[in-house]
């Protein structure tokens, strides 16, 4: 199966980061088709496409937008989530440092689209380069007139700001980014009311993952039909898998909604040689782990649902038979307890619990009463918490139990890890 690129189409265009080069590549065309649009056609362009939002979730883009109330008198605002930090995810990185042009240009129709004449990109505080980047982008595309007042005699205004975070994975939820682009600190907003009539500033705002409103412009100059007909019908459209671990080339790889690992894998090289898939994720670590069984499940929102899993952010994240997977839920246990915001006790101290109980275990001086107590703490956490960070806490742990429980005996029974050899005699031979 050959990739099939549309967002990332232009990535092998010399200088594409540059407003010459990506002008050259038809780079604006979309813009100027959408200007001789209403902005509600827009939407419905948009919400005919069935596009869904690339950042975790899967809400469609376009039912989003239309949510924004019109003709309220209070400003709009449009907010670009970059914060990109599920681990395995690296789609909205790339996508900024090599195509940044294209994210502005998205970013104009949709603002056009819900009237907002202030937008914003919430960018990683990690990802420099990238916020360079746009930065750079953003001042060109002022220069040519496409940001500004009466963006290519439209009568539109828009002025776009790129702002840097601090490096806080829960910053990228939603309403944690609002309050901290509103320059608190940032932790998750009580919800009802919703960023579409109470988001930035207590205004209605639209937030959106990078490679959602990437995806804008080409839905505008391909037309819906093209966009439909890569994909599913209840997930459409291209999308960016990131493919990592073990895998022989790593990297990403974008093909229709629904493609399965198993063809992915064939594009990537497979697992590295010699080894055997063991786990992987479908959409970053907060995602169900799947396994061998899963390499033919189609890789959308209701496929990865099936297989008991969810879509996330098309993180791929292989792991083959080498890998300890109580090393690996304990490992992931610390990123979450790391960046719990402590806005809530089930998370704040039930991801520090799930870390101590992992660590006896992976230690050897765990017990069946640990793997009970495990799954009982994963139990009170999933869906009690105030945002869904901890429920992608105990993801890794649930489906590692479930699909690995022999293994997690064995850290008890054995006294200490069963791969501790493997993963020496793996490193050694690497030297
Ligand atoms: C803990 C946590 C971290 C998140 N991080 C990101 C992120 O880095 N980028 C992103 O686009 N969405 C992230 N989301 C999802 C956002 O809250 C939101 O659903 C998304 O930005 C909406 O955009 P979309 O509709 O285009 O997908 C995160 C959610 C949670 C709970
Ligand atoms: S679930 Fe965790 S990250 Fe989310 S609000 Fe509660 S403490 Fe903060």
């Amino acid at each position: 199966m050959p990739v099939t690129p549309v967002l990332t189409r232009r990535w092998n265009t010399a200088n594409v980061h540059t407003l010459e080069a990506y002008e050259q590549a038809d780079g604006y065309q979309a813009l100027r088709q959408a200007f001789d649009l209403a902005p509600d056609d827009i939407i419905k362009i948009v919400k005919d496409s069935g596009l869904r939002g690339r950042g975790g979730a899967g809400f469609p883009t376009g039912m989003k937008w239309g949510f924004i109330p019109q003709g309220d008198g209070k400003p709009h605002y449009l907010v670009i989530n970059a914060d990109e930090g599920e681990p395995g995810t690296c789609k909205d990185a790339p996508l900024m440092m090599i195509d940044p042009h294209s994210l502005v240009e998205g970013i104009i129709i949709a603002s056009y689209a819900v009237r907002a004449t202030n937008a914003y990109v919430y960018v990683r505080g990690e990802l420099v380069h990238a916020a360079r980047r746009l930065r750079a982008a953003v001042a060109e595309a002022y220069a040519a007139g496409y940001l500004g007042t009466n963006i290519l005699d439209s009568g539109f205004d828009l002025d776009l700001v790129i702002h840097s975070g601090a490096g806080a994975y829960i910053c990228g939820e939603e309403t944690a980014l609002l309050d901290s682009l509103e320059g608190r600190r940032g932790q998750p907003r009580l919800r009802p009311p919703f960023p579409a009539t109470h988001g930035l500033y207590a205004s209605p705002t639209v937030v959106n993952n990078v490679e959602t409103i990437a995806s804008v412009p080409f839905i505008i100059s391909g037309g819906v039909e093209e966009f439909r007909s890569l994909g599913r019908e209840r997930s459409p459209g291209p999308k960016i898998f990131s493919l990592s671990g073990h895998v022989t080339r790593p990297g990403q790889y974008e093909v229709p909604m629904g493609t399965t690992l198993r063809e992915l894998l064939d594009m990537a090289g497979g697992v590295r040689e010699g080894r055997a898939l063991k786990a992987w994720t479908p959409g970053g670590s907060s995602t169900p782990m799947l396994t061998a069984e899963h390499l033919d499940a189609p890789l959308d929102f209701e496929g990865m649902v099936e297989a008991g899993s969810l879509l996330g952010t098309a993180a791929l994240m292989i792991m083959d038979d080498t890998t300890c997977m109580v090393r690996t839920a304990l490992r992931l246990a610390q990123f979450y307890a790391h960046e719990s915001c402590g806005k809530c006790t089930p998370c704040r101290e039930g991801t520090t619990w799930l870390v101590s109980i992992l660590k006896r275990l992976e230690n050897g001086v765990g017990d069946q009463q640990d793997i009970d107590t495990l799954l009982d703490a994963c139990d009170n956490i999933f869906g009690r918490a105030f945002c869904a960070l901890a429920d992608g806490a105990v993801s890794p742990i649930v489906s590692g139990i479930k699909f690995f429980k022999d293994e997690f005996v064995a850290h008890y029974t054995e006294g200490g890890c069963p791969f501790a050899d493997t993963r020496s005699t793996v490193l050694a031979g690497a030297h």
